[in-house]
């Protein structure tokens, strides 16, 4: 006989569900509905459910790690919002006794959805004036990272680094009580769902408590701490959550394995020194020009960081309006076999079309749209585009720590940066 687990929700009851086992799916939800729905609106509909291979053990796992999450210790009622949601699926088809996922229905999802243009002041728990006043002190940079851009970046890792990891996220990356786009971040929201999955440690998010206030999460800084089942939120006295704070630093260098987050795009300089002094492992979002710009240079050249694999072109603002700005994960975490590598196009000096190889004032060679001479020994000149898909990790290096602005018949042009090939011994 056929083995199933599911996850059910009855429709006046959102904040909670059930999790149960059974062996015939149709028969129970007409047991839910004829017998336990507390009024004839109050229907139950599957939001979950897997074939397993032995139902009784399955339940007995989630009983044992969701224990915090039971409403009544005897019931098999637990509590429901999409991230607590997540999480039990993650756990369910991570199991070693999960067979199939037999019906799947998007949970109902009154405060997601997709983001709207602008989402009611209540629903953002705002008034117009918070409103008016805030919107008036946004700075370019205080926008806030979509969730698909995350999954698209973090996806591309392999599960291991995480493993046994402490994960920071130290730039305004607060959790809200709704545990959705208003109120968290997505880099927090992204922890929390494959906390499991992932197997880590413990996840620390830190809230700042600025001028800009994202997350509608207060004007005082916070440290969210999630280990294991424990989940605590702790406002010492005097944090504003800075990821340059005392105790923000202290939880950098002492604690944390893996940095995550989306810094502000103006603090991005200060961020940076602060996170490669740390020498920690990090996966973060930054403007695509770092490679080209003099703070940031260095460190390419030092390798102590490179492009991560996808660029991030699309924000959201505090209105959850979409904004462009042209950003790009950058880590120091190996990156296997990097696909961007294809788009290089290493040809000889003489087979790269004319519009894109020039040579400035100095005779200085100039080269553009992916194009690397392979035959050419002398420094060149390339912008962004070369360094973000990845010519440093194919024999190539920088040899101007320093923006190199070219001249051409006595104009100034746009920055790039100066690499060489690397001679062979
Ligand atoms: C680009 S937003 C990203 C927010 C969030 N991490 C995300 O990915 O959606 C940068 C955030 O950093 C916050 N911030 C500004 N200065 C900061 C500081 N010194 N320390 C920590 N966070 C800061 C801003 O208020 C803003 O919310």
């Amino acid at each position: 006989m056929k083995q199933y687990l599911y996850i059910a929700q009855g429709s006046l009851e959102p904040s909670k569900c059930k999790i149960g086992i059974t062996n015939d799916l149709n028969r129970r939800l007409k047991e839910y509905n004829s017998t336990t729905g507390i009024s004839a609106e109050n229907s139950y509909s599957y939001l979950f459910a897997a074939e397993v291979s032995d139902m009784k053990a399955l339940e007995q796992d989630i009983k044992n790690r969701f224990f915090y999450l039971r409403e009544l210790e005897k019931r098999e009622i637990y509590f429901y919002n999409l991230s607590l949601f997540d999480m039990y699926v993650d756990f369910i088809q991570s199991s070693e006794h999960f067979l199939k996922k037999v019906l799947f229905k998007d949970p109902k999802k009154p405060n997601i959805v997709k983001p709207k243009a602008v989402p009611s002041m209540k629903e953002r728990g705002v008034t117009r004036k918070t409103l008016l006043d805030k919107a008036m002190r946004v700075k370019d940079d205080e926008f806030y990272t979509r969730m698909k851009d995350v999954e698209k970046e973090l996806s591309m890792y392999p599960a291991k680094i995480w493993k046994d990891k402490v994960v920071f996220c130290n730039c305004d990356d607060a959790i809200g009580v709704k545990r959705d786009y208003t109120d968290s971040s997505a880099f927090a929201l992204y922890f929390l769902k494959h906390f499991l999955r992932l197997k880590l440690k413990k996840l620390i998010c830190t809230h700042y408590g600025g001028k800009v206030d994202l997350f509608n999460a207060g004007t005082k800084g916070y440290i969210f701490t999630k280990e294991g089942a424990s989940e605590i939120i702790e406002t010492p006295k005097g944090y504003n959550g800075g990821f340059e704070e005392e105790l923000s630093l202290q939880i950098l260098n002492k604690q944390t394995d893996i940095v995550c987050t989306n810094p502000p795009f103006s603090r991005a300089a200060d961020y940076w020194k602060v996170l490669i002094a740390s020498k920690k492992k990090f996966i973060i979002i930054s403007n695509i020009t770092n490679c080209i710009t003099p703070s940031f240079i260095p460190y390419f050249a030092n390798k102590k960081a490179w492009a991560g694999y996808t660029r991030v072109d699309w924000y959201l603002n505090p209105k959850r309006i979409p904004v462009r700005a042209a950003g790009h994960f950058f880590t120091n975490f190996p990156i296997k076999d990097r696909p961007a590598i294809k788009r290089l196009k290493f040809v000889p000096l003489n087979e790269i079309p004319d519009v894109y190889q020039q040579y400035d004032d100095s005779g200085t060679l100039l080269v553009d749209k992916s194009y690397i001479p392979n035959d050419y020994d002398r420094p060149f000149a390339v912008s962004t585009r070369q360094i973000l898909n990845g010519v440093l990790e194919c024999g190539y290096s920088i040899v101007l720590k320093a923006q190199y602005f070219p001249y051409i018949e006595g104009k100034k042009k746009f920055a790039r940066v100066l690499i060489q090939k690397i001679k062979e011994n």
